[in-house]
C-alpha cells in the first residue's frame, strides 16, 4: 500500500511564483490517496487563488486564524492535530525565516508551531531567488530549521522566473511526493546499503546489433525505490532502460554483462544487501565485430558462436562476506512454468539465502506481478499486485530477515 493512501496531508502555500506547482503537487497527493487541506497565507493567494486549490483538494481552503468556520474558533490547533504531516511547498525564505524564529501572528506559521511535533512531521520545500537561497541569513534559517526537527527538502537547480540560473527551483511535484513518502515510510532499512540490478544487458554482436531480452526493468527499479523509502542508501546498477532513476537512488548505468559485473564488483563491497533482479545475458557473441556485419548478397548468414557470461549473483554470493552472512544476498528467478521446483534448485545453485521466483512472461513490461518467495525453511506468496507495492512487501520482508541476522 502506497504510505500516502488515507494519510491526511495539510498543504501550506507561501507566497512565490512556485505556487503554480503547488496545484499539481495537491493533485498528486489526492491521486495517491491523501486526503489534502490546503492553508494558504496571504502572499500565496497573489500567486494562485484559493478556488484552484478547493478545487484540487475537494476541500475548502483555509488562509486566516481568524476563520469561524472551527466549531471551536481553534482552526490552528485542529488542523495540526489532524495531520498526518504538514508539508510547506513553496516555503519562501520570509516564510522560512518566521518558522525559524517561530513567529505565529498568521495561520500556516502558527499551526506549524501548534501542531504535535512528536507525531506530525515539518517537511518543507523551499522555493525561491538563488541569491536568496545562497544568502548566509537563508541557510542559517535552514540549518536552525533542521535543528529543530525539521525536514528541510533540497531544491533544484536550473532556470528561475527571474531569469537567472542557479540553486533555489522548488523541486518537482513528484520529487517532493518521492521525498513526503520516504519521510513517512517506517524507516526499516535505516543506515543499510542496497546494491540492485535491473533491466537486461545488451551483448553486441557489431557497433549497431546486439542481443538483449524484453526485462523492463520496472521490478528492480520499484525494488530500488521502496528500499530508499524505507531508509536504505541505495545503489541501483541499471542495464539499459528506458526508467527515470527512483529520487534519492544513485544509479549506475552499463551494457552488457562484463559491464554489469564490472560495477557490481565496484560497489558490492560497500553494501549489507544485493538484490539481482537485472535479467542478465546467458551467453555473449564470441566476438564482436569491429565494423557492421554486411549483408552481401549471397544469401549466406553470419555464423555467430557464444561464449557465456559470468554469472554476477553467482560470483557476489561465492565472496566471503556473502557466505558469512555479513551481505545478504537475494537472487531472482524468472520461469515459464513449475515456478517453484525451479525457484528452489535455482536458489541452492546460486547459493543464495532467499530466492524470489516470478513467472517471465507475466512480469516482463507490466506494472504488476506477482512473487513467491523461496528461503531454508519453505515459501512465502505475494499475490498479484502493482509492482510498487510488491517491492515494499519484499523490503518489510528483508527487514525482518536483516533484523534476524543482526
Ligand atoms: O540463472 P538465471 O539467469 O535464471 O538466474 C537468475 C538470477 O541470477 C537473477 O537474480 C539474476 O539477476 C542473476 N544472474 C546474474 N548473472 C547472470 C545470470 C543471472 O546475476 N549471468
Amino acid at each position: 500500500m502506497d504510505v500516502l493512501h488515507e494519510k491526511h496531508i495539510v498543504l501550506g502555500l507561501s507566497g512565490g511564483v512556485a505556487c503554480y506547482k503547488a496545484a499539481e503537487l495537491c493533485r498528486l497527493l489526492v491521486k495517491a490517496g491523501a486526503s489534502v487541506q490546503v492553508v494558504m497565507t496571504e502572499a500565496a493567494e497573489h500567486f494562485i487563488t484559493p478556488v484552484t486549490m478547493q478545487a484540487l483538494s475537494g476541500r475548502p481552503v483555509y488562509g486566516s486564524q481568524w476563520d469561524v468556520r472551527a466549531p471551536n474558533a481553534m482552526a490552528h490547533i485542529n488542523l495540526g492535530r489532524e495531520a498526518d504531516a504538514v508539508l510547506i511547498a513553496p516555503a519562501s525564505a520570509d516564510f522560512m525565516a518566521r518558522l525559524a524564529q517561530g513567529r505565529a501572528d498568521e495561520l500556516l506559521s502558527l499551526l506549524c508551531l501548534a501542531r504535535p511535533a512528536a507525531r506530525v512531521p515539518l517537511v518543507i520545500a523551499p522555493a525561491m531567488n538563488r541569491e536568496m537561497w545562497a544568502h548566509p541569513a537563508t541557510q542559517r534559517n535552514v540549518a536552525q530549521l533542521r535543528a529543530d526537527g525539521a525536514q528541510v527538502l533540497g531544491v533544484g537547480c536550473g532556470e528561475q522566473a527571474c531569469g537567472e540560473t542557479g540553486d533555489g527551483r522548488m523541486l518537482e511535484p513528484p520529487e517532493i511526493l518521492a521525498d513526503l513518502r520516504a519521510v513517512l515510510t517506517p524507516p526499516l532499512l535505516r543506515a543499510r546499503r542496497v546494491l540492485v540490478t535491473a533491466g537486461p544487458t545488451w551483448e553486441a554482436i557489431d557497433p549497431v546489433r546486439g542481443l538483449t531480452n524484453r526485462s523492463s526493468g520496472k521490478m528492480g527499479f520499484a525494488i530500488a525505490e521502496a528500499a530508499r523509502e524505507a531508509g536504505a542508501e541505495v545503489v541501483l546498477v541499471a542495464g539499459p532502460v528506458a526508467l527515470p532513476t527512483p529520487r534519492g537512488v544513485r544509479r549506475v548505468d552499463v551494457l552488457s554483462a562484463a559491464d554489469m559485473l564490472a560495477a557490481v564488483r565496484a560497489e558490492v563491497d560497500a553494501a549489507d544487501v544485493f538484490i539481482a533482479t537485472a535479467a542478465v545475458a546467458d551467453w555473449r557473441p564470441a566476438q564482436v565485430a569491429a565494423e557492421k556485419i554486411k549483408k552481401d548478397g549471397s544469401g549466406d548468414t553470419p555464423a555467430l558462436t557464444f561464449t557465456e557470461n559470468p554469472d554476477i549473483l553467482a560470483t557476489v554470493a561465492a565472496l566471503p562476506r556473502a557466505r558469512s552472512g555479513e551481505l545478504f544476498c537475494v537472487g531472482f528467478a524468472a520461469e515459464s512454468h513449475d515456478l517453484l521446483r525451479h525457484a528452489q534448485a535455482k536458489r541452492l545453485r546460486k547459493n543464495v539465502p532467499l530466492l524470489v521466483g516470478n513467472i517471465g512472461p507475466d512480469t516482463f513490461g507490466r506494472d504488476d506481478n506477482a512473487l513467491l518467495l523461496v528461503d531454508a525453511q519453505g515459501t512465502t506468496e505475494l499475490p498479484r499486485a502493482p509492482k510498487a507495492e510488491l517491492a515494499r512487501a519484499l523490503v518489510a520482508d528483508l527487514a525482518r530477515r536483516l533484523g534476524a541476522v543482526d
